[in-house]
């Protein structure tokens, strides 16, 4: 189904549906969850959130070390980010792929992502309440080492979407579409919605969390009671802008799709996000209280959020100490902190 069909069975129900833009908040080699405290970590990412973002991001509340955020909702000094994505030449050299802005978003912000907090689905939260993360919190959704097209496929949440124009939704893929897509890459990442109810953490960032989606917005199963919390349904799209690269004559003799992922994944089946939750106080709780939908959730439209403008969401950024190039400008022969092929 696609969202904006969506919105009309959502006006009719009371349950809360954010979705916002985040601009970007920096691109460079710092993995604070899973690499904590390399400078640099083994792949590139893209950070969106809070400028408490570092090599080793605090434990107890993100939200108390930062002063401005790159998301619309200016309590949300959240951190979300995934890999970056890189075209590969026909000659061998990578070059980064842009990423643009969302339909419907902010105008004026420098493309980031956009993040969702649903419900059990978009149009109702299963007559259960819908329990805010808490500080300290942090979890991750799939993982580079994935190789395999079963698992792949069995990871409902993360998917591809070769975007004809920036409103396609649906024809949801678990690898990276194989022919141009005139309108970019749309990389999608649903994370878990239910929770132990004791871990904030755990070591692989996984296990304290249980995955009951069932693909795209539609309606999970119930959570089971080794995971009985019912959390928001946090969703990730990435819009990258692969229009200067969609040339044929430069992608790979053999025909293969040319895009790879910052660990060097040709496949996409090693997609995966990465989540620190850095709400201030009780802000999130008190959105998914209330019956706000999209933009309707910021105080500026009666909703319960404060927002803020994009110029102040494009002023939030956190140094890079990792300094070196990432593809931006120049065509690299290896991608940052990977093996040559
Ligand atoms: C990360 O930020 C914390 C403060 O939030 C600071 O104490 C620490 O030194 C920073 N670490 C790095 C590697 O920048
Ligand atoms: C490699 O290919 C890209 C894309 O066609 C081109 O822009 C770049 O100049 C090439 N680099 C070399 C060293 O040939
Ligand atoms: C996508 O990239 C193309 C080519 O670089 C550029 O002309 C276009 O403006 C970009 N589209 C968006 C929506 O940013
Ligand atoms: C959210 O709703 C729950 C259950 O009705 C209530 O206990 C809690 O105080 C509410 N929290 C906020 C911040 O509104």
């Amino acid at each position: 189904m696609k969202w904006f069909t969506l919105v009309a069975v959502l006006a009719e129900s009371s349950q809360a549906a954010l979705r916002f833009g985040c601009s970007v908040l920096s691109v460079q080699r710092l993995d604070p969850l899973v690499q904590p405290g390399a400078i640099p970590s083994t792949h590139v990412h893209q950070i969106i959130g809070g400028n408490a973002f570092n090599a080793t991001i605090r434990t107890d509340d993100v939200s108390k070390g930062a002063s401005c955020t790159t998301c619309v909702f200016s309590e949300d000094f959240s951190n979300y980010w995934t890999a970056l994505l890189y075209f590969k030449a026909r000659n061998g050299t990578y070059k980064r792929v842009p990423q643009y802005v969302n339909a419907d978003l902010t105008s004026g912000i420098q493309a980031g992502m956009t993040v969702y907090y649903t419900q059990q689905d978009f149009s109702s939260n299963g007559n259960k309440h819908i329990t805010a993360f808490q500080p300290g919190f942090r979890m991750t959704v799939g993982s580079p080492t994935v190789t395999s097209s079963t698992k792949a496929a069995s990871q409902k949440g993360l998917r591809y979407t070769c975007l004809q124009t920036i409103m396609t939704r649906g024809a949801e893929t678990a690898a990276f579409p194989t022919a141009p897509c005139p309108a970019g890459i749309m990389a999608i990442h649903h994370f878990p919605a239910c929770w132990d109810g004791k871990n904030l953490d755990s070591p692989n960032h996984q296990d304290h969390m249980y995955d009951t989606s069932t693909g795209g917005f539609q309606v999970a199963s119930a959570c089971p009671s080794t995971h009985p919390v019912r959390m928001p349904q946090l969703a990730y799209e990435t819009m990258w802008n692969t229009t200067a690269f969609n040339d044929k004559s430069i992608w790979p003799t053999d025909g293969s799709q040319p895009f790879v992922w910052s660990y060097n994944d040709k496949l996409g089946y090693g997609t995966h996000g990465d989540y620190v939750f850095g709400w201030k106080d009780d802000a999130l709780q008190r959105a998914m209280n209330s019956s706000c939908m999209f933009t309707g959730c910021g105080t500026d439209q009666g909703g319960p959020l404060k927002v803020q403008a994009a110029a102040a969401m494009n002023a939030c950024k956190v140094p890079d100490t990792v300094t070196e190039d990432i593809g931006t400008n120049a065509w690299l022969s290896v991608l940052p902190g990977q093996k040559a092929d």
